[in-house]
C-alpha cells in the first residue's frame, strides 16, 4: 500500500535541507504520494531555495508579517495546518530541526494523531534560552516525534538520554551535505546573476570575511559588539568582509546603521542557494551565528568562527573546524586576526573532515521510512 507524507516546511534552511529528501521521496513514486506544505514563515529568502531545488509547493500558507512575534506566528501555524492535514490525510508527517515552523507543525501532526518523522534531530544546548526559541521548539519536537533522525552520534546520545527509543533513532548525517554537494555540482554548468555580480564586487586579491548573522539572543548589544568588531577587522587592508543580511528588521536595522558606506565592508541582500555556496568557497574565513553554515563549511574546507556563547554542533568544535568566539568585539576581533596571521593552523584546519555528513542522508532516511512501512 502507497504511503502518504507530507513535508512541512516554512524557513531558508528548512527549505535547503529538506530538499534532497523531498526530491527522494518524489522520485519513489511507486511507494509514496508526496507533498508539499510551506508555512511561508519567511518569503523572499524560502523562495530563493523553492525556486533553485525546483521543490513544487502543493499548499502554501503565505504566513509571514513584517518583524512577526513568535506567538502570533505560532498560532497563525497551528490553526492553519489543520485544513492541509484533512486534506491529504498523510501516513508520516515530518518537520526539520527547530524553527517554529517545524515545533508547531509536530504539534499539529501530534493533535491528528499522524506519525511524526522529525529530521536533524537532537540538537541540544541544555540552555532554555540559547538558541531563543530553537532549544525548546527542538526538545518539543523531540518529544513529540515517532521517528528520529539524527545527524550524528552526539545527536543520537541526547534523545537516547532523554530515553526515546532506539529503535526509533537513525543516525543518518545532515541532509545539508546532501544539497551542498548538488549545488556544488550543480554550479559547474549554471549562469547565476547574483555571481556575477558578485564576482564584480569581491576583490580577488584580498582575504575575503563571510559573514552572517540572525539569532535573536544576539540581537541589540550582541549585534552591536559584532559590528564594532568588523568595524575593527576591516581596518586591515588586506581583507575585504562580504555580509550577507538576513531579512529580520532587528538585523537589517542596527547592521546598516553601524555597517553602511564603510570601506572594506560589502553589506549585500541575502543571496540564492548556489551564490552563497559559491561565495563559501571563495571565502578565507566565515564569522556567524548560523547553524547550517557550521555544517556546510568544513565540506568546503573554511573555518568557521562561530558568534555565539554555546552551540548544539559541538563535533565541530571538538574536531576543530569551528572556533567558538562569543559575541565580544574583543575576543571576535583577536580570534580572526588570530586565524589570519597563523598559516598553519588555516591549513590544518582545512584539511578536517566534515563530521556533520557525507551526503547520503537522504537515502538513509528514506529506507529506514521505506522498513518501518514494509515497503521493499
Ligand atoms: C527563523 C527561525 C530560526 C532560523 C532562521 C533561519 C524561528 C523562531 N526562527 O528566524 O530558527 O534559524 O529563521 O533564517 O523559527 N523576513 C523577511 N523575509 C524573509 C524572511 C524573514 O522579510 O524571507 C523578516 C520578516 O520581517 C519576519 C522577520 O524577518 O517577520 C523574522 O522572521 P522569522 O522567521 O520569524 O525569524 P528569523 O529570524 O528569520
Ligand atoms: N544561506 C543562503 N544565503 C545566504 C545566507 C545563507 O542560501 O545569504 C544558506 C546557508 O548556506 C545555509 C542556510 O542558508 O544552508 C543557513 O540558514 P540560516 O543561517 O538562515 O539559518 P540556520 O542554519 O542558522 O538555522
Amino acid at each position: 500500500m502507497k504511503k502518504k507524507i507530507l513535508f512541512i516546511l516554512g524557513t531558508r534552511p528548512e527549505a535547503i535541507k529538506l530538499a534532497p529528501l523531498i526530491s527522494r521521496f518524489k522520485s519513489n513514486e511507486s511507494s509514496f504520494d508526496t507533498y508539499v506544505c510551506s508555512t511561508g514563515q519567511h518569503k523572499e529568502m524560502l523562495d530563493q531555495v523553492t525556486d533553485f531545488f525546483e521543490i513544487n509547493i502543493d499548499f502554501d500558507l503565505e504566513l509571514m508579517t513584517k518583524n512577526q512575534s513568535l506567538t502570533s506566528l505560532s498560532s497563525k501555524i497551528l490553526s492553519s495546518l489543520d485544513t492541509v492535514i484533512n486534506e491529504v490525510k498523510p501516513n508520516y508527517i515530518f518537520v526539520h530541526g527547530d524553527t517554529t515552523t517545524s515545533s508547531f507543525g509536530a504539534i499539529a501532526a501530534f493533535y491528528n494523531q499522524i506519525s511524526v518523522g522529525h529530521v536533524e534531530a537532537g540538537l541540544r544546548t541544555f540552555d532554555k534560552y540559547s538558541p531563543f526559541p530553537e532549544e525548546m521548539n527542538r526538545s518539543i519536537t523531540g518529544r513529540i516525534a515517532d521517528f528520529h533522525f539524527a545527524p550524528t552520534n552526539e545527536a543520537k546520545t541526547n534523545l537516547l538520554n532523554e530515553n526515546i527509543d532506539e529503535n526509533k533513532v537513525c543516525v543518518t548525517g545532515n541532509t545539508v551535505i546532501d544539497a551542498l554537494l548538488y549545488a556544488v555540482e550543480k554550479l559547474n554548468n549554471y549562469k547565476n546573476e547574483e555571481i556575477e555580480i558578485l564576482k564584480k564586487t569581491i576583490n580577488k586579491n584580498k582575504k575575503i570575511i563571510l559573514v552572517t548573522g540572525h539569532r535573536r539572543e544576539n540581537f541589540g548589544q550582541g549585534f552591536q559588539n559584532i559590528c564594532n568588531a568588523l568595524l575593527e577587522i576591516s581596518k586591515s587592508k588586506d581583507v575585504e568582509i562580504i555580509y550577507p543580511v538576513h531579512l529580520n528588521p532587528n538585523v537589517v536595522d542596527t547592521v546598516n546603521k553601524y555597517l553602511s558606506n564603510k570601506s572594506n565592508i560589502h553589506l549585500v541582500k541575502p543571496l540564492n542557494y548556489p551564490a552563497f555556496v559559491w561565495l563559501m568557497n571563495k571565502s578565507y574565513i566565515i564569522l556567524t551565528d548560523s547553524g547550517g553554515i557550521q555544517e556546510e563549511a568544513p565540506s568546503l574546507g573554511k573555518p568557521v568562527l562561530v558568534m555565539r556563547n554555546n552551540t548544539e554542533r559541538p563535533e565541530g568544535v571538538k574536531t576543530g573546524t569551528t572556533i567558538l568566539v562569543g559575541t565580544e568585539t574583543k575576543q571576535i576581533v583577536k580570534k580572526t586576526n588570530d586565524l589570519l596571521a597563523n598559516k598553519e593552523l588555516y591549513d590544518s584546519i582545512g584539511q578536517i573532515k566534515n563530521p556533520y555528513g557525507d551526503g547520503e542522508a537522504s537515502i538513509r532516511i528514506l529506507n529506514f521510512i521505506k522498513s518501518e512501512s514494509n515497503i521493499k
